[in-house]
Protein backbone atom coordinates (compact mmCIF):
# COMPACT_ATOMS: atom_id res chain seq x y z
CA UNK A 1 0.00 0.00 0.00
CA UNK A 2 1.44 3.67 -1.01
CA UNK A 3 0.97 6.09 1.96
CA UNK A 4 2.57 9.80 1.89
CA UNK A 5 1.75 12.99 0.84
CA UNK A 6 -1.74 13.64 0.28
CA UNK A 7 -1.54 17.90 0.39
CA UNK A 8 0.95 19.95 1.61
CA UNK A 9 0.99 24.01 2.34
CA UNK A 10 2.59 26.12 4.32
CA UNK A 11 1.32 29.29 6.16
CA UNK A 12 2.94 32.98 6.92
CA UNK A 13 3.09 36.16 8.95
CA UNK A 14 2.21 38.84 6.48
CA UNK A 15 5.16 41.13 7.75
CA UNK A 16 8.78 40.54 6.46
CA UNK A 17 12.10 42.66 6.57
CA UNK A 18 14.94 42.74 3.78
CA UNK A 19 17.87 41.52 5.14
CA UNK A 20 20.09 44.06 3.29
CA UNK A 21 18.48 46.34 5.39
CA UNK A 22 18.76 44.90 8.56
CA UNK A 23 22.71 44.42 7.23
CA UNK A 24 23.22 48.13 6.93
CA UNK A 25 21.54 48.45 10.44
CA UNK A 26 24.23 45.71 12.13
CA UNK A 27 26.91 47.58 10.17
CA UNK A 28 27.69 44.28 8.66
CA UNK A 29 28.47 44.06 4.50
CA UNK A 30 24.89 42.51 3.39
CA UNK A 31 26.80 40.17 1.22
CA UNK A 32 27.07 38.30 4.16
CA UNK A 33 23.50 37.61 4.42
CA UNK A 34 23.15 37.85 0.61
CA UNK A 35 25.33 35.18 -0.33
CA UNK A 36 27.40 33.83 2.54
CA UNK A 37 24.17 32.95 4.18
CA UNK A 38 22.16 32.84 0.87
CA UNK A 39 19.23 34.65 2.30
CA UNK A 40 17.16 37.52 1.15
CA UNK A 41 14.18 38.80 3.55
CA UNK A 42 13.07 37.05 6.63
CA UNK A 43 8.67 36.73 7.73
CA UNK A 44 7.98 38.81 10.57
CA UNK A 45 5.20 37.43 13.40
CA UNK A 46 2.53 40.16 14.15
CA UNK A 47 1.10 39.92 17.62
CA UNK A 48 -2.11 38.17 16.10
CA UNK A 49 -0.49 35.45 15.13
CA UNK A 50 1.52 32.03 17.01
CA UNK A 51 2.49 28.56 16.39
CA UNK A 52 -1.16 27.51 16.55
CA UNK A 53 -2.61 29.85 14.58
CA UNK A 54 -0.19 29.79 11.78
CA UNK A 55 -0.58 26.01 12.17
CA UNK A 56 -4.43 26.38 11.36
CA UNK A 57 -4.48 28.67 8.97
CA UNK A 58 -1.88 26.74 7.55
CA UNK A 59 -4.22 23.88 7.48
CA UNK A 60 -7.61 25.56 7.03
CA UNK A 61 -6.22 26.64 3.09
CA UNK A 62 -6.29 22.88 2.33
CA UNK A 63 -8.47 20.56 4.32
CA UNK A 64 -12.05 19.55 2.91
CA UNK A 65 -15.17 18.47 5.27
CA UNK A 66 -14.30 14.48 4.02
CA UNK A 67 -10.46 15.48 5.19
CA UNK A 68 -11.97 16.99 8.57
CA UNK A 69 -14.29 13.96 8.74
CA UNK A 70 -11.42 11.37 8.54
CA UNK A 71 -8.46 13.04 10.76
CA UNK A 72 -7.53 10.27 13.70
CA UNK A 73 -4.30 11.81 14.71
CA UNK A 74 -2.96 15.02 15.04
CA UNK A 75 0.73 15.30 15.09
CA UNK A 76 2.06 18.70 15.72
CA UNK A 77 6.12 19.45 15.73
CA UNK A 78 6.88 22.46 16.93
CA UNK A 79 10.27 23.72 18.98
CA UNK A 80 8.08 26.88 19.91
CA UNK A 81 6.08 25.66 22.38
CA UNK A 82 3.52 27.61 24.32
CA UNK A 83 3.03 25.31 27.07
CA UNK A 84 4.79 22.50 28.98
CA UNK A 85 1.39 20.28 29.52
CA UNK A 86 -0.74 20.85 27.05
CA UNK A 87 -0.36 19.89 23.25
CA UNK A 88 -0.75 23.22 20.69
CA UNK A 89 -2.99 20.62 18.64
CA UNK A 90 -5.13 21.22 21.16
CA UNK A 91 -5.80 24.65 20.54
CA UNK A 92 -6.21 23.99 16.64
CA UNK A 93 -8.40 21.11 17.27
CA UNK A 94 -11.18 22.84 18.45
CA UNK A 95 -10.16 25.88 15.88
CA UNK A 96 -10.54 23.48 13.06
CA UNK A 97 -13.66 21.27 14.63
CA UNK A 98 -11.65 18.46 13.65
CA UNK A 99 -14.20 14.78 15.92
CA UNK A 100 -13.37 13.96 19.20
CA UNK A 101 -12.62 11.07 18.69
CA UNK A 102 -8.65 12.14 17.05
CA UNK A 103 -5.73 11.70 19.23
CA UNK A 104 -3.62 14.77 19.45
CA UNK A 105 -0.02 15.26 20.41
CA UNK A 106 3.26 17.78 20.31
CA UNK A 107 6.41 16.16 19.05
CA UNK A 108 9.59 17.88 19.78
CA UNK A 109 13.26 17.57 19.12
CA UNK A 110 14.19 20.45 17.56
CA UNK A 111 13.72 21.10 13.22
CA UNK A 112 13.86 17.25 13.56
CA UNK A 113 10.20 16.28 15.15
CA UNK A 114 8.35 16.86 12.19
CA UNK A 115 10.59 14.18 9.90
CA UNK A 116 9.61 11.67 13.13
CA UNK A 117 6.04 12.98 12.46
CA UNK A 118 5.86 11.61 8.92
CA UNK A 119 7.42 7.74 10.22
CA UNK A 120 4.68 7.98 12.58
CA UNK A 121 2.18 8.84 10.71
CA UNK A 122 3.04 6.70 8.09
CA UNK A 123 2.62 3.41 10.74
CA UNK A 124 -0.78 4.76 12.05
CA UNK A 125 -2.28 5.13 8.24
CA UNK A 126 -0.55 1.93 7.85
CA UNK A 127 -2.74 0.07 10.83
CA UNK A 128 -5.95 1.98 10.32
CA UNK A 129 -6.18 2.17 5.96
CA UNK A 130 -8.81 4.80 6.23
CA UNK A 131 -7.75 7.16 8.50
CA UNK A 132 -5.87 10.58 7.57
CA UNK A 133 -2.97 12.55 9.63
CA UNK A 134 -2.74 15.77 9.77
CA UNK A 135 0.72 16.96 10.40
CA UNK A 136 1.67 20.22 11.37
CA UNK A 137 5.33 21.85 11.65
CA UNK A 138 4.75 25.33 13.15
CA UNK A 139 8.11 27.62 14.59
CA UNK A 140 8.92 30.95 14.87
CA UNK A 141 12.40 31.24 15.47
CA UNK A 142 13.61 34.01 17.38
CA UNK A 143 16.93 34.09 18.49
CA UNK A 144 17.43 38.05 19.50
CA UNK A 145 17.95 41.20 18.45
CA UNK A 146 21.66 42.03 17.64
CA UNK A 147 22.80 38.48 17.56
CA UNK A 148 24.82 36.07 15.33
CA UNK A 149 20.96 34.41 14.52
CA UNK A 150 19.36 37.14 14.01
CA UNK A 151 19.97 36.47 9.78
CA UNK A 152 18.79 33.17 10.18
CA UNK A 153 15.14 33.80 11.58
CA UNK A 154 12.14 33.34 10.27
CA UNK A 155 8.18 32.13 11.12
CA UNK A 156 5.78 30.31 9.51
CA UNK A 157 4.02 26.64 9.17
CA UNK A 158 3.56 23.55 7.35
CA UNK A 159 0.61 21.73 7.19
CA UNK A 160 0.96 17.91 5.87
CA UNK A 161 -2.10 15.73 5.64
CA UNK A 162 -1.01 12.38 5.30
CA UNK A 163 -3.38 9.17 3.48
CA UNK A 164 -3.05 5.97 1.52
CA UNK A 165 -2.92 6.38 -2.26
CA UNK A 166 -1.55 10.08 -1.68
CA UNK A 167 -1.57 12.40 -4.45
CA UNK A 168 1.51 13.84 -4.26
CA UNK A 169 4.29 11.85 -2.85
CA UNK A 170 4.38 8.09 -1.66
CA UNK A 171 6.66 7.32 1.04
CA UNK A 172 9.54 4.63 1.00
CA UNK A 173 10.01 2.21 4.05
CA UNK A 174 14.23 2.44 3.73
CA UNK A 175 15.46 5.46 6.25
CA UNK A 176 18.95 6.07 8.08
CA UNK A 177 19.66 8.09 11.05
CA UNK A 178 21.45 9.13 14.01
CA UNK A 179 21.26 10.89 17.49
CA UNK A 180 23.72 12.05 19.37
CA UNK A 181 23.82 14.45 22.68
CA UNK A 182 25.38 17.46 21.30
CA UNK A 183 25.55 20.86 22.67
CA UNK A 184 24.87 22.84 19.75
CA UNK A 185 21.78 24.52 20.29
CA UNK A 186 18.98 24.48 23.20
CA UNK A 187 16.35 26.05 24.59
CA UNK A 188 16.43 25.55 28.42
CA UNK A 189 12.67 25.67 30.07
CA UNK A 190 11.88 29.41 30.45
CA UNK A 191 14.81 30.74 28.48
CA UNK A 192 12.94 32.72 25.21
CA UNK A 193 16.01 32.67 23.22
CA UNK A 194 18.19 29.19 22.47
CA UNK A 195 21.74 28.93 23.11
CA UNK A 196 24.08 28.30 20.33
CA UNK A 197 26.80 27.26 19.22
CA UNK A 198 26.61 28.45 15.80
CA UNK A 199 30.49 26.87 14.44
CA UNK A 200 29.15 23.43 16.00
CA UNK A 201 25.67 23.66 14.51
CA UNK A 202 26.90 24.28 11.21
CA UNK A 203 29.85 21.02 11.51
CA UNK A 204 27.56 18.55 13.34
CA UNK A 205 24.49 19.08 10.48
CA UNK A 206 27.27 18.45 7.72
CA UNK A 207 28.96 15.90 10.21
CA UNK A 208 25.43 13.94 10.19
CA UNK A 209 24.50 14.80 6.66
CA UNK A 210 27.62 12.52 5.38
CA UNK A 211 26.97 10.02 8.36
CA UNK A 212 23.00 8.95 7.12
CA UNK A 213 23.68 9.79 3.65
CA UNK A 214 26.48 7.23 3.15
CA UNK A 215 24.48 4.89 5.24
CA UNK A 216 21.73 5.17 3.60
CA UNK A 217 23.59 4.22 -0.11
CA UNK A 218 25.26 1.23 1.63
CA UNK A 219 21.84 -0.22 2.84
CA UNK A 220 19.92 0.11 -0.16
CA UNK A 221 22.70 -0.01 -2.71
CA UNK A 222 21.78 2.87 -4.62
CA UNK A 223 24.02 4.92 -6.30
CA UNK A 224 23.80 9.26 -5.92
CA UNK A 225 21.98 8.82 -9.24
CA UNK A 226 18.95 7.66 -8.11
CA UNK A 227 18.43 10.38 -6.51
CA UNK A 228 15.92 13.37 -8.75
CA UNK A 229 16.51 15.73 -5.95
CA UNK A 230 18.06 16.10 -1.96
CA UNK A 231 15.46 18.51 -0.25
CA UNK A 232 17.65 19.60 2.93
CA UNK A 233 16.43 21.26 6.11
CA UNK A 234 17.49 24.33 5.66
CA UNK A 235 18.63 26.73 8.52
CA UNK A 236 19.46 28.89 5.59
CA UNK A 237 19.80 28.28 2.39
CA UNK A 238 23.65 28.09 1.63
CA UNK A 239 24.03 24.77 4.25
CA UNK A 240 21.92 22.37 2.17
CA UNK A 241 24.67 23.08 -0.55
CA UNK A 242 27.20 22.89 1.58
CA UNK A 243 26.16 19.67 2.56
CA UNK A 244 25.48 18.24 -1.17
CA UNK A 245 28.82 19.82 -2.19
CA UNK A 246 30.65 17.35 0.57
CA UNK A 247 29.51 14.40 -0.55
CA UNK A 248 29.64 15.44 -4.36
CA UNK A 249 26.49 14.56 -5.74
CA UNK A 250 25.71 15.02 -9.21
CA UNK A 251 25.11 18.26 -10.77
CA UNK A 252 21.38 17.92 -11.21
CA UNK A 253 21.18 17.71 -7.74
CA UNK A 254 22.95 20.79 -7.08
CA UNK A 255 21.12 22.49 -10.21
CA UNK A 256 18.27 21.06 -7.92
CA UNK A 257 18.84 22.42 -4.83
CA UNK A 258 18.12 26.27 -6.24
CA UNK A 259 14.77 25.83 -6.87
CA UNK A 260 14.72 23.82 -3.01
CA UNK A 261 15.55 27.17 -1.77
CA UNK A 262 12.09 29.21 -3.73
CA UNK A 263 10.54 30.18 -0.52
CA UNK A 264 13.05 29.64 1.95
CA UNK A 265 15.06 32.59 0.93
CA UNK A 266 12.30 34.93 1.45
CA UNK A 267 10.39 33.16 4.79
CA UNK A 268 13.98 32.16 6.44
CA UNK A 269 14.51 29.33 9.09
CA UNK A 270 10.81 27.90 10.13
CA UNK A 271 12.56 25.15 12.06
CA UNK A 272 10.30 22.44 11.83
CA UNK A 273 8.87 23.09 8.97
CA UNK A 274 11.60 24.25 6.85
CA UNK A 275 12.60 21.05 5.36
CA UNK A 276 8.89 20.41 4.01
CA UNK A 277 9.39 24.04 2.78
CA UNK A 278 11.33 23.18 0.56
CA UNK A 279 9.98 20.33 -0.94
CA UNK A 280 7.07 22.85 -1.51
CA UNK A 281 9.10 25.63 -2.63
CA UNK A 282 11.15 22.41 -5.19
CA UNK A 283 7.62 20.81 -7.10
CA UNK A 284 6.20 24.39 -7.42
CA UNK A 285 8.96 26.01 -9.20
CA UNK A 286 11.08 23.10 -11.11
CA UNK A 287 9.09 21.82 -13.85
CA UNK A 288 11.32 19.29 -15.17
CA UNK A 289 10.59 17.00 -12.68
CA UNK A 290 8.34 14.13 -13.54
CA UNK A 291 5.96 11.60 -11.53
CA UNK A 292 8.16 9.08 -10.47
CA UNK A 293 11.47 10.93 -9.54
CA UNK A 294 12.79 10.10 -6.22
CA UNK A 295 13.40 12.99 -3.61
CA UNK A 296 15.44 12.34 -0.53
CA UNK A 297 15.36 14.19 2.13
CA UNK A 298 17.59 15.23 4.97
CA UNK A 299 15.93 16.05 8.30
CA UNK A 300 18.45 18.01 10.65
CA UNK A 301 17.36 18.52 14.25
CA UNK A 302 19.60 20.83 16.95
CA UNK A 303 20.71 18.26 20.02
CA UNK A 304 21.54 16.40 17.66
CA UNK A 305 19.39 13.92 15.15
CA UNK A 306 19.23 12.95 12.02
CA UNK A 307 17.61 10.97 9.25
CA UNK A 308 17.76 10.47 5.46
CA UNK A 309 14.43 9.08 3.75
CA UNK A 310 13.47 9.73 0.20
CA UNK A 311 9.87 9.81 -1.39
CA UNK A 312 8.74 9.04 -5.00
CA UNK A 313 6.47 11.98 -7.15
CA UNK A 314 2.65 10.18 -8.19
CA UNK A 315 1.52 10.41 -11.45
CA UNK A 316 -0.64 13.44 -10.57
CA UNK A 317 1.44 15.52 -8.29
CA UNK A 318 1.46 18.76 -10.45
CA UNK A 319 -2.19 18.77 -10.15
CA UNK A 320 -2.06 19.00 -6.17
CA UNK A 321 0.02 21.78 -5.37
CA UNK A 322 -1.33 24.92 -3.59
CA UNK A 323 1.07 27.53 -5.83
CA UNK A 324 -1.80 30.04 -6.07
CA UNK A 325 -2.51 30.52 -2.76
CA UNK A 326 1.41 30.53 -1.72
CA UNK A 327 2.33 33.20 -4.33
CA UNK A 328 -0.67 35.41 -2.70
CA UNK A 329 0.61 34.81 0.43
CA UNK A 330 4.34 35.63 -0.56
CA UNK A 331 2.20 38.64 -2.55
CA UNK A 332 0.47 40.66 0.45
CA UNK A 333 3.13 40.77 3.16
CA UNK A 334 3.98 43.97 4.05
CA UNK A 335 7.74 44.95 4.33
CA UNK A 336 8.93 46.27 7.68
CA UNK A 337 11.37 48.95 8.86
CA UNK A 338 14.10 47.87 10.86
CA UNK A 339 12.95 49.82 13.77
CA UNK A 340 9.17 49.06 13.49
CA UNK A 341 10.71 45.21 13.25
CA UNK A 342 12.97 46.13 16.46
CA UNK A 343 9.70 47.41 17.93
CA UNK A 344 7.82 44.43 17.41
CA UNK A 345 10.55 42.29 18.52
CA UNK A 346 10.78 44.18 21.82
CA UNK A 347 6.96 44.63 22.50
CA UNK A 348 6.74 48.06 22.26
CA UNK A 349 3.58 49.76 21.18
CA UNK A 350 3.16 50.07 17.47
CA UNK A 351 0.30 50.22 14.99
CA UNK A 352 1.35 48.54 11.65
CA UNK A 353 -1.26 47.67 8.70
CA UNK A 354 -1.61 44.09 8.03
CA UNK A 355 -4.06 41.96 6.66
CA UNK A 356 -6.43 39.94 8.89
CA UNK A 357 -5.77 35.97 8.57
CA UNK A 358 -8.76 33.89 9.38
CA UNK A 359 -7.34 32.39 12.91
CA UNK A 360 -6.14 35.41 14.86
CA UNK A 361 -5.15 35.17 18.43
CA UNK A 362 -7.27 37.71 20.15
CA UNK A 363 -5.40 37.65 23.62
CA UNK A 364 -3.74 35.73 26.54
CA UNK A 365 -5.63 36.28 29.73
CA UNK A 366 -4.82 34.55 33.06
CA UNK A 367 -2.22 32.53 30.91
CA UNK A 368 -5.55 31.63 29.30
CA UNK A 369 -5.10 31.44 25.30
CA UNK A 370 -8.46 33.05 23.40
CA UNK A 371 -8.29 32.69 19.63
CA UNK A 372 -10.97 34.02 17.33
CA UNK A 373 -12.03 33.18 13.60
CA UNK A 374 -12.93 35.83 10.99
CA UNK A 375 -13.91 34.19 8.43
N1 LIG B 1 30.45 38.29 1.39
C1 LIG B 1 30.16 36.97 1.15
N2 LIG B 1 30.20 36.03 2.13
C2 LIG B 1 30.53 36.42 3.37
C3 LIG B 1 30.84 37.75 3.69
C4 LIG B 1 30.79 38.71 2.63
N3 LIG B 1 31.07 40.00 2.83
N4 LIG B 1 31.12 37.82 5.00
C5 LIG B 1 30.99 36.58 5.51
N5 LIG B 1 30.63 35.72 4.52
C6 LIG B 1 30.35 34.29 4.62
C7 LIG B 1 31.31 33.54 5.51
O1 LIG B 1 32.51 33.20 4.82
C8 LIG B 1 30.48 32.34 5.87
O2 LIG B 1 30.48 31.41 4.81
P1 LIG B 1 31.17 29.98 5.00
O3 LIG B 1 30.42 29.32 6.12
O4 LIG B 1 30.93 29.33 3.69
O5 LIG B 1 32.58 30.25 5.33
C9 LIG B 1 29.06 32.90 5.96
O6 LIG B 1 29.09 34.14 5.26
C10 LIG B 1 28.62 33.16 7.38
O7 LIG B 1 29.62 33.90 8.02
P2 LIG B 1 30.07 33.53 9.50
O8 LIG B 1 30.27 32.05 9.65
O9 LIG B 1 31.20 34.41 9.88
O10 LIG B 1 28.76 33.97 10.24
P3 LIG B 1 28.45 34.03 11.78
O11 LIG B 1 29.52 33.41 12.60
O12 LIG B 1 28.08 35.43 12.12
O13 LIG B 1 27.11 33.17 11.93
C11 LIG B 1 25.67 31.29 11.80
C12 LIG B 1 26.59 32.24 11.02
C13 LIG B 1 26.53 30.42 12.71
C14 LIG B 1 24.92 30.42 10.82
C15 LIG B 1 24.69 32.14 12.65
O14 LIG B 1 23.84 32.88 11.80
C16 LIG B 1 23.85 31.30 13.59
O15 LIG B 1 24.28 31.00 14.71
N6 LIG B 1 22.59 30.91 13.16
C17 LIG B 1 21.71 30.09 13.99
C18 LIG B 1 22.18 28.64 14.07
C19 LIG B 1 22.05 27.91 12.75
O16 LIG B 1 21.28 28.27 11.88
N7 LIG B 1 22.82 26.83 12.60
C20 LIG B 1 22.71 25.98 11.43
C21 LIG B 1 22.85 24.52 11.78
S1 LIG B 1 21.78 24.10 13.14
C22 LIG B 1 20.30 23.68 12.44
O17 LIG B 1 20.23 23.40 11.27
C23 LIG B 1 19.11 23.65 13.31
C24 LIG B 1 18.38 24.94 13.16
O18 LIG B 1 17.50 25.03 12.33
C25 LIG B 1 18.79 26.06 13.98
Amino acid sequence: MKIGIHKIAFYIPSCYIELKELAQARNVDADKYLIGLGQQQTAIVERSQDIITLGANAASQILTKEDIENIDLVLFATESSVDESKAAGLYLHRLLNLRSDCRVVELKQACYSSAIAINFAKNHVKNTPNSKVLIIASDIAKYGAKSAGEPTQGAGAVAILISENPNILAIEEQTTFISEDVADFYRPTNCSFPIVDGKLSTTTYLRFFEIVYQQYLLKTGFTNNQFSAICCHMPYAKLGQKALLSQDVPQTILERYEYSKYYNKFIGNIYTGSLFLSLISLLESDESLQPNNRIGFFAYGSGATGEFFTGVLQPNYKQNLNQEIHQNLMKNRTKLTIDEYEALYTDQEIILNTKKHRFELEKIENNVRYYQKQH
